[in-house]
């Protein structure tokens, strides 16, 4: 009766986290994606794709999530402002890697390739944001403003789960 699967249904515990903790929580779900994904390297095609569609979908709504709240934030201050640039720049590196994998068979050899080469990417942009960014952010935004922005991203991410289109199949 209860369904006891990991990482199929994160808990909704989010409540009471901020946004730093929220941000390092949807980093931990997109390494445990990718590190799931390579390690399926003999999998069905549909079943590395199905996993590939999922962490394009959580780092397209996290990194917007981030633009939007996050990063205009940290414009404001002098400190922190290089850095939410090369935040920008970074995802546009992702997301351009992303829009790549289209164009390709699955069972490519360059898919697999690809998929290192994105994971490498996200991984520096994830690491610099935890060890650099959130800890500046942390020391220059308000209270409330963190608050504010937790609440945001909240929002965005509710909105943003809204079932694919051409949902799936269950057979
Ligand atoms: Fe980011
Ligand atoms: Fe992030």
């Amino acid at each position: 009766m209860t369904t006891h699967e990991k990482g199929a249904n994160e808990k909704s515990s989010s409540q009471g986290m901020n946004i730093f903790e929220v941000l390092k929580q949807d980093h931990e779900k997109v390494r445990y994606l990718f590190d799931k994904i390579e390690k399926g390297g003999k999998k069905e095609r549909s079943s590395l794709q199905k996993l590939f569609t999922q962490i394009e979908e959580e780092l397209q709504v996290h990194m917007e999530g981030e633009e939007r709240f996050l990063y205009p934030a940290l414009e404001q201050h002098d400190e922190s402002r290089g850095k939410a640039l090369e935040g920008y720049e970074e995802h546009q590196v992702a997301k351009t890697l992303i829009g790549t994998f289209s164009s390709l068979a699955v069972d490519d050899e360059r898919w697999e390739a690809k998929l290192k080469v994105l994971n490498e990417v996200v991984e520096h942009h994830m690491q610099e944001e935890e060890r650099e960014m959130f800890k500046m952010a942390r020391a220059l935004l308000k209270k409330d403003q963190v608050e504010q922005i937790t609440a945001q991203f909240q929002q965005h991410k509710r909105e943003g789960r809204r079932p694919s289109r051409g949902a799936s199949v269950d057979g």
